[in-house]
């Protein structure tokens, strides 16, 4: 039996002062979540003391897991040294060193403090850069919370509209329809169509935005050749091609445009060069980084913040990624396989529906045999599954595995045992679930 007791008692409080007691919507679970209290490596352990392995990793940003001995340390170092200041610290120069070095679309680099602001920024360079206000993104894709790019990524099958011309949906209530009319819903993977669209909307283009990985929750990926047609029409219709690598730049030590070989003209960035810090920062081509210029006179785009590359995020980012070396990267996705693999067993051994999905140090069960290549065929494999995967990830948590809907992201200090562990515990998991 998994005890609850205190983090029940904290979510009464939380419900006085937190609306419903949550501040993060994903993070909701029934009939309350289980409050943190400390981690350590892949492990983490909530405030009655069950210890789980943790394949969450705040969303893919602590790739390095928690309280990696280095990490920590530099923290203390740095925080005694300086926190943030309107001084510019080497820090800053270190990391956006590494990026241009690792990252082949990057040339320059500008800082931010989440991976929200760094798509809101690229926009902002695109739109400066070619004059047009129009954003294209795919049906059903996730970049972040603004009103703009956060319509359509759920939207309910009885709005959806033509599947070439996919209708905006606004996200949260109150979305001005003039923000809608700025962006241009693109069905992922329908060459054809997508094609069209561009074609027809270039002159009021300014961006197409895509995450090179995934469309939602590590589910459906881009085929390189969808992604190659993105980057022949961009090109041609000069229009910026940005991807958002603000999850996936975690699958190669060239983010996942080095391993799918397409280069765009702007990539968003976030979670893990923050090594578990508050980041964001978008890079790109030299011609296109112009905007924010200050030697001709007034930029065409502005920028600030107030804990805008702080030398904490940027410290503690430098050292994350320097840690992630290309042996660092294979071993990750080493890890990853022998995961999918024994999925992969459990499924076949129990007759489950489906087939194993992921890339690197992702990986996940989908529990249908329909087809996934877009948001639409994704939203009615996924329709009658929706109470299945919420029993099963709490059969998970009481198996000692935190997962998001059985989707599982890796971490450095994860080894055989823990994957195996895993392993056994998802079977377990899945004969309750079937039972
Ligand atoms: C692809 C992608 N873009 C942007 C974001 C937004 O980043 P943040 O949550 O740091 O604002 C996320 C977060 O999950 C993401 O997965």
């Amino acid at each position: 039996m998994t005890a609850t007791a205190a983090s029940a008692g904290l979510f009464a409080r939380a419900q006085t002062v937190l609306p419903s007691g949550y501040t993060r919507h994903l993070a909701v679970t029934k009939p309350h979540p289980q409050y943190a209290a400390h981690g350590e490596g892949c492990w983490i352990t909530d405030v009655d003391g069950n210890r789980r392995i943790d394949f969450i990793n705040n969303f893919a940003a602590l790739i390095h897991g928690h309280a990696h001995p280095a990490i920590t340390q530099l923290i203390a170092e740095q925080s005694s040294r300086l926190l943030c200041s309107i001084l510019p610290s080497e820090w800053e120069v270190k990391l956006a060193e590494l990026l241009v070095e690792r990252i082949p679309s990057v040339e320059q680099v500008r800082f931010m403090n989440t991976g929200t602001e760094a798509v809101m920024l690229a926009v902002k360079v695109a739109r400066a850069h070619t004059g047009r206000s129009k954003i294209a993104k795919m049906e059903g894709g996730y970049h972040g919370q603004f009103d703009l790019i956060e319509a359509s990524f759920q939207p309910p099958p009885d709005r959806w509209g033509d599947p070439a011309r996919p209708t905006p949906v606004a996200h949260s209530v109150g979305t001005p329809q003039s923000l809608l009319d700025e962006l241009i819903l693109l069905p992922l993977n329908d060459l054809e169509h997508s094609r069209a669209r561009l074609r027809a909307e270039a002159s009021q283009l300014a961006a197409v935005i895509i995450d090179p990985y995934r469309l939602q929750l590590g589910l459906v990926e881009p085929t390189r050749e969808y992604l190659t047609m993105l980057r022949e029409e961009t090109a041609r219709l000069g229009i910026v091609l940005i991807f958002d690598e603000v999850f996936c730049l975690r699958t190669s030590y060239h983010g996942t445009q080095g391993a799918v070989g397409v280069t765009p003209d702007l990539t968003t960035m976030g979670k893990i060069i923050g090594g578990g810090l508050p980041i964001g920062a978008v890079g790109g081509k030299r011609e296109l980084m112009t905007v924010f210029d200050v030697d001709r006179g007034d930029p065409k785009v502005k920028q600030s913040g107030t804990f805008t590359a702080n030398p904490l995020s940027t410290a503690v980012g430098y050292l994350g990624m320097s840690l992630l070396t290309p042996a660092a990267f294979d071993d990750l996705a080493a890890k990853g396989e022998r995961l999918r693999e024994g999925l992969e067993r459990v499924r076949k051994d129990l007759g489950i529906v489906g087939r194993v999905e992921g890339r690197a140090s992702f990986s996940s069960l989908v529990m249908t045999d329909l087809p996934t290549r877009n948001y639409r065929e994704l939203a009615i494999a996924m329709a009658g599954l929706g109470e299945k995967l919420v029993t099963y990830q709490k059969l998970l948590a009481a198996e000692g595995v935190l997962t998001m809907r059985g989707g599982f992201i890796g971490s450095t200090p994860m080894t055989d045992d823990d994957i195996d562990f895993t392993i056994a515990a998802v079977r377990r998991a899945l004969v309750k679930l079937h039972a």
